[in-house]
């Protein structure tokens, strides 16, 4: 992977958005999963205001994630920070491909339970939901602890630009 100096303002703006519209998607979530519920019952997929702003929320992050991925591959990401120690460094590029992986799993596997009628791909949907709302707990874990212990200052990392 190309290595940078720092992330750009754009990637930092991208992360930003997407962290955003990824707790909106968790806060808002009532009333997809209610119209899903009905909709296996029925067999009637109701396009409600809560269902087509959770299909627009999951498609945004769909496209900005591969926006993200585009970024990452052309400009690269900064090397991990100096103090981390190793097993760590490896873990962090892990959780971070995990969570693109997550980016793109979780719509794809949303449009397949409501679009394609899938069953089983809701249920991979509430998997992957859950394995997001624990990479992202580590992901914030991980930042205290730089911040804290490590006193890498990681958080400004994503804060300010190096375009
Ligand atoms: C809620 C959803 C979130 C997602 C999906 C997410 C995802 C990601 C991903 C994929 C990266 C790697 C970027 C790359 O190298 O291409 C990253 C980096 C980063 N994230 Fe998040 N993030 C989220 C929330 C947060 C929050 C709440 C914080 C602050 C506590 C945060 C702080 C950071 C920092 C500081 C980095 C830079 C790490 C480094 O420089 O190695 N993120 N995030
Ligand atoms: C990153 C994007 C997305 C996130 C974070 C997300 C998150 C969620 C959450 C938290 C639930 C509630 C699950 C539960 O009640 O336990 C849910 C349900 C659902 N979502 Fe999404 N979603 C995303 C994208 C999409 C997209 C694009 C579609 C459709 C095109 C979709 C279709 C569904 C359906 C059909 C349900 C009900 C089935 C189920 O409970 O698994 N989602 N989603």
């Amino acid at each position: 992977m190309t290595q940078s100096k720092g992330y750009s303002r754009l990637q930092i703006i991208l992360h930003w958005v997407v962290a955003v519209l990824i707790v909106l998607q968790f806060v808002l979530h009532e009333g997809m999963a209610e119209a899903y519920d009905i909709a296996t019952e029925t067999g009637i997929y109701a396009f409600s205001a809560p269902v087509i702003g959770h299909i627009a929320g999951g498609a945004v992050i769909l496209l900005l994630a591969c926006w993200r991925l585009i970024l990452r591959h052309d400009r690269g990401a900064p090397p991990p920070p100096e103090g981390e120690p190793e097993i760590f460094r490896k873990a962090g590029h892990l959780a971070h491909l995990t969570l693109y992986a997550l980016l793109i799993g979780l719509p794809i596997t949303g449009a397949l339970a409501w679009g394609g009628r899938m069953e089983a791909a809701g249920e991979a949907h509430e998997l992957l939901k859950n394995l997001m709302i624990l990479l992202v707990l580590a992901h914030i874990g991980a930042v205290i602890v730089h911040q804290r212990v490590w006193k890498t200052g990681i958080l400004k990392r994503m804060m300010r630009a190096q375009d």
